[in-house]
């Protein structure tokens, strides 16, 4: 076995992913608009990055649920009967999943947690605040994406008790409405009636606010966004001018999304070898990495209606204009 064979990540893994990588980059670059994925933001430095974003003056996504989970976390789990488990769907730091569990905390047995995230710093880090806990016992590591995650997570189903099932931050605004529709509908498929889904969902806001938490001034969220140019000069051999591209974070009042862009500040050539493509890029033309839906508190009751939930009780965060959602599976 290689020095680099470890424990979590078999080489064969790792060589897959950086097969499935560079098939994407491959194929999203030549794209008209060309584009990037953006769950390849989470390397071990984008994981950092995006906390940095976090605890932004301008980004309050992150605060305001927490502050919501802190003051509703018993009346967001009152209405599951006998709730055993609990699945995440995207856990980042585990820091969401602590404070809700804090509804559980006088249970006499641990609720069971099953984490899914694509980003094993992610997981690490949700393993090691979780793991302080008492009430909280993780049984589940699933390093996947969200359908591949869930499917495994949910099979085989618990014994008994209910399950409740988390997807928070904006992870729903970060799919496009007929792929949010769909994948809510697989959330659905996996549950029992009377099943739990606290979902996540940043609300329309003036367009000052949304410019600036998708492109602060200290430029935290664009070293993030230009991270995915440096992962694919460090880890697929592309030669990106980082100088040469720059951060642009764009409403789209139409599609109700906030759209990041790496613009090209110039004409230029990029070549990514691993990925086998050479791309011309025109002096203004963008890669478009990611997009933001931002909804209303009723379109966030009609997409969980569509999928078989009943919306069951919905906070909103004043300041921020943040909205967490408890769905009931019919
Ligand atoms: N996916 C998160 C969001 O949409 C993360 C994020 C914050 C982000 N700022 C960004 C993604 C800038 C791309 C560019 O809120």
């Amino acid at each position: 076995m290689s020095a680099s064979v470890t424990k979590e990540r078999p080489i064969e893994q790792v060589d897959e992913s950086l097969a499935a990588f560079a098939a994407d980059v491959h194929a999203d670059l030549q794209k008209q608009p060309r584009q990037l994925q953006p769950k390849y933001f989470y390397d071990a430095l984008g994981s950092h990055l995006f906390e940095s974003i976090c605890h932004l003056p301008w980004y309050l996504i992150t605060r305001a649920e927490r502050r919501l989970l802190e003051e509703h976390a018993a009346d967001m789990l009152a209405p599951l009967e006998d709730l055993t488990t609990i699945i995440e769907l995207g856990c980042g730091s585990g820091a969401k999943l602590a404070l809700l569990a804090e509804g559980v905390r006088k249970r006499a047995r641990p609720v069971l947690v099953r984490l899914i995230d694509i980003s094993a710093t992610a997981l690490d880090l949700s393993e090691r605040t979780l793991g302080r806990l008492p009430h909280v016992s993780v049984v589940g590591r699933h390093e996947a994406t969200y359908d591949a995650g869930l499917r495994e997570a949910t099979q085989p189903r618990p014994s008994h008790g209910s399950t409740l099932v988390l997807f928070l931050g904006s992870n729903l605004g970060n799919l496009r409405p007929e792929v949010a529709d769909a994948f809510l509908r697989e959330v659905r498929s996996a549950l029992r009636p009377g099943d739990g889904f606290l979902l996540g969902a940043d609300l329309v806001k003036p367009e000052k606010d949304l410019l600036l938490a998708y492109g602060d001034p200290l430029g935290v969220t664009a070293a993030f966004n230009m991270n995915l140019l440096d992962r694919i000069n460090r880890e697929l051999g592309g030669d990106f001018d980082l100088g040469g591209f720059e951060h642009q974070p764009r409403w789209n009042a139409d599609a109700s999304r906030v759209e990041s862009h790496l613009v090209s500040k110039r004409a230029q050539t990029v070549s990514v070898r691993d990925a086998d493509v050479s791309v011309d890029f025109a002096e203004g033309e963008s890669i478009w990495t990611e997009s933001s839906y931002k909804y209303t508190p009723d379109n966030v009751a009609e997409i969980g209606a569509a999928a078989g939930f009943r919306r069951e009780r919905q906070w909103i965060e004043p300041e921020s204009q943040f909205s967490l959602t408890l769905f009931v599976a019919e």
